[in-house]
């Protein structure tokens, strides 16, 4: 496969997705044609950030519908694929947010199913763009419009989404209007989402990076070296309340102490407008495995416990703006 990166796609009537635990060794794709192996490849995080696997799970209802038919399955053994898919990560409201949204089309057939799965897909991909220009004039208004250092955790550009990206996406927009000098990248332990992927999306782009430990950015921050963070989220309650990848709460402190902008950069999908602040978002524990071992080398003494969650919740009084592909919302002002 060849042009932009695809990291969810619908070809030959198979949902295809671009494995991330390859890259950057790799550009490896899988079709799909069974629920299970969907339902595995979102839990070991073949495709991971919230949009993106929201688009994955709208697909893979269609998946199911196939499946359902080819192995005789009756409609509650149709739904009760469904729920799986919907319930394969918890904190990312994406997920059973695009899967609720296509199963009501299950009365009116397969072809209505996959056709809302596309419209997911396109609202996706349109909101990118919106949210990058919406979020560069944010920054270029608060800050001036100059070459901006902007410091950005875990991945949020091509890979989490099916567009330029939400916090990516507005750095790449900020590159574009020549307001960007560098970005630097928290590398995101244990699964090095920024330094495997976010930087791969860069070093693909041409902008400018340097890698950082998590453990450096506080650092970073409070000397100076940075104008804003930018980050994505997986789950926006209505007060502004944002979980995201672990080792987003420290950025948003640090950004508070030093007096710079940390925005948080989602699409509205991303909104869970049941929740009025974040205190019940279910934060994902991940195994000890991923602490312990790495690339399957063992890091710590057998049999180790670990606290691994995969994200925290950076309270809205630490966030200075939110940006949807709607508007720029300052709750703090609110
Ligand atoms: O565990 P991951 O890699 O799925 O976590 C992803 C994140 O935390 C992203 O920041 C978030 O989903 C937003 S992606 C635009």
């Amino acid at each position: 496969m060849s042009g932009p990166i695809k990291a969810v796609d619908w070809i030959d009537e198979k949902l295809t997705l671009l494995d991330q635990t390859l890259i950057p060794l790799e550009e490896k794709y899988h079709s799909y044609q069974e629920v299970n192996l969907i339902i595995e490849a979102i839990k070991k995080l073949v495709v991971r950030g919230a949009p993106a696997i929201g688009v994955a799970g709208a697909y893979a209802v269609v998946t199911a519908i196939d499946q359902a038919k080819r192995e005789n399955l009756n409609s509650d053994q149709l739904e009760d694929l469904i729920d799986a898919i919907g319930d394969a990560r918890p904190t990312a409201v994406n997920l059973s947010w695009a899967v609720e949204r296509v199963r009501k089309f299950l009365p009116s057939g397969r072809s209505a199913v996959l056709e809302e799965a596309h419209q997911i897909a396109r609202e996706d991909r349109l909101s990118g763009d919106l949210m990058g220009a919406i979020g560069s004039d944010w920054l270029i208004e608060k800050l001036g419009k100059k070459p901006l250092t902007l410091l950005t955790h875990c991945n949020t550009g091509s890979l989490a989404t099916t567009s330029i990206g939400t916090a990516l996406g507005v750095i790449r927009t900020m590159q574009s209007r020549q307001a960007l000098k560098e970005v630097f990248v928290d590398e995101t332990r244990p699964l090095l989402q920024g330094s495997r992927l976010t930087a791969w999306e860069l070093m693909k782009s041409n902008i400018s990076y340097r890698i950082l430990p998590d453990s450096a950015a506080t650092m970073a921050i409070m000397n100076g070296k940075i104008d804003a963070a930018l980050i994505g989220a997986d789950r926006i309650a209505l007060n502004g309340d944002s979980a995201n990848k672990i080792g987003s709460l420290a950025v948003a402190l640090a950004c508070h102490e030093a007096g710079i902008p940390f925005l948080v950069v989602a699409p509205e999908s991303t909104v869970d407008r049941n929740l009025q602040d974040g205190s019940s978002i279910h934060i994902e524990i991940r195994s000890d495995d991923e602490i312990n071992y790495f690339k399957g080398i063992q890091v710590a003494p057998i049999g180790s416990q670990t606290f691994n969650p995969a994200f925290d919740l950076t309270p809205a009084k630490y966030i200075s703006a939110v940006i949807t592909e709607k508007r720029a919302y300052e709750i703090a002002k609110a």
